[in-house]
């Protein structure tokens, strides 16, 4: 039964942890949206808007995009007036998390929580590398884990599948080294304030979404 209370969460975890597979999830069951930096980037950069221009070497190089461009990013998605939302993505740098706390404050749509998925490496950077989605739909597949039933094809639209530019083994290694130095900080950060929870993100992804819904209590 979905929840009544609107969920109003952030999902940390490496590149890879699953976040956008569990937002999805989330997103069905609890009727709040997803709002992931990654895929805002990536539809800018589509359009070609000049935040997309901006940020595309930072992505393709694995690196993080600068705190203000992405704060004017969130900003203008939260003047939308959310009253619930799952976030994916954001933030990822302790300046951020910082930028967070006051916009949600100022809106009265405080953190309930935060949840870090915890995957080892070998594991993240199978999945990351092994990720295929559909640009028609957004449907996500992995070669391995979750294949689609005819090769390279969206089992929903017939779509012709794409791996992600910044899926290639080094850029995913280098976006591993980014959340190492600038988002397991987040970790004190959210602990000082008692709202992390920490999840294991390995397993089924029916099972693990279990764990989430454990951890959010509601
Ligand atoms: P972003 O798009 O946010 O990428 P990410 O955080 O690196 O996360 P991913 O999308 O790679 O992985 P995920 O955790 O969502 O895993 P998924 O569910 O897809 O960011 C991209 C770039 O944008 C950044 O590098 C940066 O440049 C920029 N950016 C974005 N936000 C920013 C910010 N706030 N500040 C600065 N820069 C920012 O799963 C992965 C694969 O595993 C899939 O194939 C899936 O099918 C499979 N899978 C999922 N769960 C399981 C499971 N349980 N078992 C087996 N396989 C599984």
């Amino acid at each position: 039964m979905a929840a009544s209370k609107p969920l109003r969460i952030v999902l940390l975890g490496p590149p890879g942890a699953g976040k956008g597979t569990q937002a999805q999830r989330l997103v069905a069951h609890y009727h709040v949206p997803q709002l992931s930096t990654g895929d805002i980037l990536r539809a800018e950069r589509k359009a070609g808007t000049a935040l997309g221009k901006e940020a595309q070497g930072y992505m393709d190089s694995g690196k993080l995009v600068p705190d203000g461009l992405i704060l004017g990013l969130v900003e203008r998605e939260l003047e939308k007036g959310l009253t619930g939302y799952i976030l994916d993505g954001f933030p990822r740098t302790v300046p951020q998390a910082e930028a967070l706390d006051i916009m949600l404050a100022s809106r009265a749509v405080p953190l309930e929580g935060v949840i870090e998925l915890t995957v080892d490496y070998d594991e993240i950077v199978r999945r990351a590398t092994g990720r295929r989605s559909c640009p028609n739909d957004g449907s996500m597949y992995h070669l391995q884990s979750n294949p689609p039933k005819v090769d390279d094809k969206c089992d929903k639209c017939q779509g012709a599948l794409v791996q992600r530019d910044d899926d290639k083994e080094e850029t995913v290694r280098k976006r591993i080294s980014e959340y190492e130095e600038k988002t397991a900080p987040l970790r004190p950060f959210y602990e000082k304030s008692g709202r992390l929870k920490r999840v294991t993100g390995t397993g089924g992804i029916d099972e693990i979404f279990e764990r989430i819904k454990a951890a959010i209590g509601h």
